[in-house]
């Protein structure tokens, strides 16, 4: 038996046992990744027996080929195959889908995103894959970008922490990898432009880009992929100090690095900074990239280099050695536990999917407390209205089979799911339903609006489901308008104009402008894109059979131009406003109602005054005023008084998600450690400072109670 081949040694030595009988064109092999739907025919077979690196979107059966392939070749290094498992295994039709990375954040729930993760895990084993593109790290703070619905937010900390626990139980079962994602800044890019350069300062990259990351490094993530862009005119795959420097170097990342499609091309195609595809190659593995996700012919490339000593080895080598660890780690020459097929979509992945997007639902209004619907029994009728009212595309959201890997148009769901229409006719079943589109997401036309309002004067209630669709966010589509689009604002008005009881429920996949909503409805839902059970959930809610417990992890604008609107956003001298809106944004991060309501009183501390380098203990009593138990999320905010130079004047550093039953109160202890009062200085350096703190803690971005802090 080959060394290497030896389970029982240690994975560094099974690594250069391997390493050390490798040819070069065998190593370059082991850092190539290719497109199953993009390969195909005689170039397919070619790059099967030369026994490649790593296969992206195959499934099912076909992997199984293809790691036979891998078996008759020298050394027999088995593929590891990668896929875009973004929200449940959704490019598998059948499998559990959850709600979107963007609504699951708003459950600020480590557990059940833990258990998602763990979830999705269980189900791309079955299709023998090992390695799920996700999370999302990147920050949302352009609305207009058109991949807002992947992340987690807004917001550098919640980011970190939520990304760490979807990446602990992806990773928990050593089933899959987890692969953060996009490497770095990309979510920043100018004007919210997709895959465009992002103007930012190394110190910013420091305090708010660089942690979700490092936070990953530390939960021990395997892969990170290169972003698209380019930061401060540097190509992200040409950028060895941001790749080497800071990932590999300063945060201690030991797994590899995978780039975007087609990123080594790119070099040359599309950002110019080399004029051949070579040269591209070269530069690209010098500067960190470990593997190349398409086009096949960088591999070409790399061996063309290696044979005529135009690249140093040692980034061979690095490269080879990182990919070599993970596929050692992770099982692949050993043999990986094997998952029966039987658990996709299984009761189990059924039930954290029911809670999770329980959870990821955000109330944002529920004036004289129309919700829960009351005595909705066969006396009543409810009409349902609206274009996402019975839209499982809108509903599933991106990355799933409808979209990727090509977009497809005509696809029935294997699984049971729920758009908003059918939770409702399940949860009400005794009342009367009436059902109407109302208008297109796309399509201006007013036409059905008249029979939309003759539904909505025979009923008691009005449920209007509205937002947006597949065509308007995700890769290439950013949107300079956030207004419904369509004739969604006309049908709402005539809604309203009925003069009946109004529910508003928003599917979408990032904010849109909502202020008459807001103004104009009796309740309202943020939904976002809520997957196989989104619409049961809605139901659920709107008929008391759980309380809500979400809060925003995006701001709402109050119109397009309102933008930036994150809630750590600096104050400015003048106020910060636009003369022509009303200063404030429609909902601020961390916001959310409940059936319960809170009272939050006696925030302390252990300490007024501390050191540098002393961690304290934040206490608050939280008592819940209502007659129903419910789940609150504590938020914890800092503010730096003042500092060297300026910061913003909170900033998340604790959240925790609390049940409290009706009539008690609960004291809620947090932990703010020396670094949580930390930021990065004008020398790029980390620093806490001697000076005034406050400390925040309530229900949102906007309301709280404060506590004075001194660090001597
Ligand atoms: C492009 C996307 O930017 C990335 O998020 C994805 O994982 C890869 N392509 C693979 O599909």
């Amino acid at each position: 038996m080959r060394e290497y081949m030896n389970k029982n040694l240690p994975v560094e030595e099974r690594v250069e046992s391997l390493l050390s009988l490798m040819t070069a064109e065998e190593k370059i092999a082991q850092m190539t990744q290719i497109s199953y739907n993009a390969v195909s025919g005689e170039e397919y077979e070619r790059f099967l027996n030369l026994g490649i690196g790593s296969f992206l979107h195959v499934l099912g059966e076909d992997t199984q080929k293809i790691r036979e392939a891998a078996q008759k070749t020298r050394l027999k290094i088995p593929p590891i195959f990668g896929i875009d498992a973004i929200h449940g295994h959704c490019l598998l039709n059948g499998a559990t889908i959850f709600p979107s990375q963007l609504a699951v954040s708003c459950s600020f729930n480590t557990e059940l995103i833990r258990e998602m993760g763990r979830v999705t895990a269980r189900e791309v084993a079955t299709d023998g894959l090992d390695w799920t593109f996700s999370p999302v790290l990147c920050i949302a703070r352009d609305l207009r970008w058109g991949r807002v619905d992947e992340t987690f937010g807004e917001d550098s900390y919640l980011i970190g922490e939520l990304g760490a626990a979807i990446i602990d139980g992806y990773q928990c079962d050593n089933l899959i990898v987890a692969c953060a994602k996009h490497y770095l800044g990309y979510g920043e890019a100018t004007g919210g432009r997709d895959a465009y350069d992002t103007e930012v300062t190394e110190r910013k990259i420091r305090e708010l880009f660089l942690p979700p990351f490092k936070r990953a490094c530390d939960a021990g993530c395997g892969t990170v992929m290169t972003a698209y862009g380019s930061i401060d005119s540097v190509p992200l795959t040409a950028n060895a100090d941001i790749l080497r420097g800071l990932l590999k170097e300063e945060c201690g990342f030991g797994g590899f690095v995978v780039t975007d499609w087609e990123n080594v091309r790119a070099l040359m195609t599309n950002q110019m900074v080399v004029s051949s595809i070579k040269d591209a190659a070269k530069t690209a593995g010098e500067a960190g990239n470990d593997m190349s996700m398409h086009p096949p012919k960088v591999y070409a490339c790399m061996v063309e280099l290696a044979n005529e000593g135009k690249i140093d080895m040692k980034y061979i080598d690095d490269a080879v050695r990182r990919i070599l660890r993970v596929k050692f780690k992770l099982g692949l020459f050993d043999g990986k536990a094997e998952i029966p097929r039987s658990v996709i979509a299984c009761e189990e992945h059924r039930r954290v999917n029911m809670e999770i997007t329980r959870e990821s639902l955000v109330l944002l209004e529920n004036k004289n407390n129309i919700l829960p619907l009351k005595n909705f029994g066969d006396s009543k009728t409810i009409a349902v209205i609206g274009p996402n009212a019975d839209d499982i595309r809108a509903q599933y959201g991106d990355w799933t089979y409808f979209s990727h890997p090509e977009p497809k148009e005509n696809v029935i769901p294997e699984n049971d799911y729920y758009t908003v229409l059918r939770g409702i006719k399940t949860v009400f079943k005794d009342s009367n339903i009436l059902y109407n589109e109302g208008c297109d997401i796309m399509d201006s036309s007013r036409e059905s609006i008249a029979e939309a309002v003759e539904a909505a004067e025979k009923s008691d209630v009005i449920i209007a489901v509205v937002g947006d669709c597949l065509k308007q966010y995700g890769e290439f589509r950013d949107r300079a308008d956030l207004e419904l689009s369509g004739a969604q604002f006309d049908l709402l008005k005539a809604l309203k104009a009925t003069g009946k009881p109004f529910i508003g429920v928003l599917i979408n996949g990032k904010p849109l402008c909502i202020e008459w909503l807001k103004s104009n409805c009796d309740a309202l839902i943020e939904a976002f894109n809520g997957g196989d059970l989104g619409g049961l959930a809605v139901a659920e809610l709107i008929a008391g059979r759980f309380n809500p417990s979400g809060k925003l992890t995006l701001s709402f604008p109050c119109c397009s131009s309102q933008m930036p609107c994150y809630y750590n956003l600096y104050e400015g001298w003048h106020g910060g406003r636009y003369m022509d809106v009303e200063p404030g944004n429609v909902y601020d991060f961390g916001y959310g109602l409940s059936y319960s309501s809170f009272e939050y009183d006696n925030l302390r501390l252990s300490k007024n005054v501390v050191s540098r380098d002393e961690e304290i203990t934040v206490s608050v009593d939280i008592t819940n005023n209502s007659g129903i138990d419910g789940k609150e999320i504590v938020e914890l905010y800092i503010n730096d008084v003042v500092s060297s130079i300026m910061t913003p004047v909170k900033q998340l550093r604790g959240f925790e998600k609390v049940m409290i039953k009706a009539g008690d109160t609960k004291t809620v202890t947090m932990k703010i450690k020396p670094e949580d009062l930390s930021f990065i200085n004008k020398n790029c350096e980390r620093t806490i400072e001697s000076c005034e703190f406050e400390i925040k803690v309530g229900t949102s971005s906007k309301e709280y109670l404060t506590a004075k802090l001194t660090v001597e």
